[in-house]
């Protein structure tokens, strides 16, 4: 009989989407199901630079989330305005890979720099006011920008 810690990894790989397994439990090479995202295709370079870039803004999320937790409010919002911000536009080349992304994509990707413009001067004043919560709030507007994006998109 399978105990419950043998039949975790199964579990995660039919959360994952590869459900056809065989008896042995082992996945089959059948290609993953469709799902409901547009495909969006880069030309390369840009497509391994645009994933790059997007590990970077995990990064990013995870300094900020370590800098609200010390206490650096400055330093919260500078990872924020020069990584994700507006002010990270430049160096993301955003304006070569703009071109190649639907109007709704472009509009998201926006919002997200936007929003972490807004959440850096949130961060800022918690500094002063010693009160995260608009912070806190300001930094989920910015994740719910990576989560619409992702649920409605991918790279081809
Ligand atoms: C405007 C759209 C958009 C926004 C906003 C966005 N992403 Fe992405 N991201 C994508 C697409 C498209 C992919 C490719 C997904 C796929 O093909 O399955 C991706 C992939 C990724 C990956 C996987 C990288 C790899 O090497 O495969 C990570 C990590 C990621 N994004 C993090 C983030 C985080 C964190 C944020 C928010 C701070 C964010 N993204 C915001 C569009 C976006």
């Amino acid at each position: 009989m399978r105990t419950a810690s043998s039949l975790a990894p199964l579990m995660f790989m039919v959360a994952a989407g590869c459900a056809a397994t065989d008896h042995a439990g082992h996945a089959s090479h059948e290609p993953p199901a469709a799902d409901g995202r547009v495909a969006v295709a880069f030309p390369e370079p840009l497509r391994t630079h645009t994933l790059a870039n997007m590990r970077d803004h995990l990064l990013a999320l995870q300094e900020i989330q370590r800098a609200l937790a010390g206490g650096a409010y400055d330093r919260a919002a500078e990872v924020a305005e020069t990584r994700l911000g507006m002010t990270s536009l430049r160096a993301h080349g955003a304006h070569d890979v703009a071109k190649f992304m639907p109007e709704g994509m472009q509009a998201i990707g926006t919002a997200m720099h936007r929003s972490a413009s807004r959440f850096a001067v949130a961060a800022a004043d918690a500094g002063v006011s010693g009160d995260t919560r608009k912070a806190l709030g300001a930094l989920a507007d910015v994740t719910a920008q990576c989560v619409a994006c992702h649920a409605a998109y991918r790279m081809k």
